[in-house]
């Protein structure tokens, strides 16, 4: 019998019941008061996640359309910006600067370490003409929380504008737009929010405002001058046609993330993401990446001898119909992901770990069955 697949993976997460229901419901139409309401409600909840005064805009793309907005409305070709580099969404920000012919310094780190602020700080006094950091707050390819905080007092010390990938850690982990000096903040709607993939958000400050207008690189649908002329509307609305039903969905996911409230949902993700890594731990199993502690969106887990971690990944989602996330770029092969952000429940974990003890023995790794799920359980019932 065909079952629907468990996805345990950075994202999409799994969507709740109430908000397949919304955006399956009747569209409401994009122009006028219904729609309207619907805007303000999911920009208004937002920017409380977002923990900011600032502008919220809401686009129809994926989070990639969100960070190409920032390089749209914020450079010129020729402006120098500052990547540090630790893993694969780090190198995506390099690769869409290059794209858009910006010039790119990048401060290389091994995959799966955090970045040191003190090294920033030297690339950014040896390059003075830094126009702004492109950071990543969780580098979802390694499961590593990055230092943004700490990176953008760095830059704002520089007097570097700070622009930062928040697609897989808002609403995961602490994140404070206002209180830590950031420019630009770019999300995601199918992340730690378990709404479907369609609707990417920036945060704006005033001063990415005051520099979107003078910026020269051309930009149409992601203009944001024309998102805020709409937004500002007396019904709110978007310039061009939205992903409707992904907006009622969002609408629908954000009243049950706040039903619990934000440090509920932060506490379940840390709690989840433990129970991971001491199951992981408990099968024999080797947790890669810098800062375990921190990083409550996703775990990395290195294969063990006996398999690759592609073949892990596909046998367990052949046998188990359970969706893990194989290694990207480098890590391809030596390393498969957990996601536990999101709509994910203490057994939605117990079933995974389950299923990957089962996996690793047919695969001949040397497992005790059940030694996974009793680490994690102990986990749940310590922390109730
Ligand atoms: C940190 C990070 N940035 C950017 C993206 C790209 O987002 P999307 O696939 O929604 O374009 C992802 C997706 O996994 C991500 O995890």
């Amino acid at each position: 019998m065909d079952r629907p697949e468990i996805i345990l993976a950075p994202g999409p997460t799994p969507i709740p019941p109430e908000v397949l229901l919304a955006q399956g419901s009747p569209l409401v139409y994009h122009r006028g008061p219904g729609f309207g309401d619907i805007m303000r409600e999911v920009t208004g909840r937002l920017k409380e996640l977002y923990r900011t005064d600032a502008d919220v805009l809401l686009m129809t793309s994926s989070g990639t359309g969100a960070l190409e907005s920032a390089i749209q409305n914020c450079f010129s070709p020729g402006d120098e910006v500052l990547v540090p580099v630790a893993g694969f969404f780090a190198e995506r920000w390099a690769s869409l600067a290059r794209a858009y012919n910006l010039t790119v310094h990048t401060v290389d780190f091994e995959w799966g370490q955090k970045v040191d602020p003190a090294r920033i700080a030297e690339a950014l006094a040896a390059h003075p003409g830094t126009k702004a950091v492109l950071l990543t707050q969780s580098e979802t390819s390694t499961g590593v929380i990055q230092p943004i905080q700490a990176l953008a007092a760095v830059a704002n010390d520089a007097g570097v504008m700070v622009v930062a990938d928040v697609v897989s850690s808002l609403g995961a982990v602490p994140f404070a737009f206002d209180e830590w000096g950031i420019d630009v903040a770019l999300g995601g709607s199918q992340k730690a929010l378990s709404a479907s993939p369609g609707i990417a958000f920036a945060a704006i400050s005033p001063r990415a405002w005051g520099v979107s207008k003078t910026a020269t690189n051309p930009r149409f649908y992601f203009d944001w001058a024309a998102y805020a002329k709409f937004a500002a509307l007396k019904d709110p609305e978007n310039p061009w046609t939205p992903a409707i039903s992904v907006m009622q969905g969002l609408q629908a996911a954000l009243r049950l993330y706040f039903q619990d409230g934000v440090q509920a949902a932060m506490a379940r993700h840390q709690t989840l993401s433990i129970a991971v890594k001491e199951g992981a731990k408990a099968l024999g199993l080797d947790l890669f990446g810098e800062g375990l502690e921190d990083n409550w969106t996703v775990t990395a887990i290195r294969a063990p001898e006996a398999a690759d971690a592609d073949v892990i990944c596909e046998s367990i989602r052949r046998d188990f119909a359970c969706v893990l996330a194989p290694g990207q770029g480098p890590l391809k092969g030596k390393v498969f992901r957990i996601g536990h952000f999101g709509y994910f429940s203490e057994l939605d974990i117990i079933r995974g770990l389950s299923a990957l003890e089962m996996t690793l023995g047919s695969l001949g790794h040397p497992v005790k069955p059940g030694a996974g799920v009793a680490a994690a359980e102990t986990v749940f019932m310590e922390r109730r």
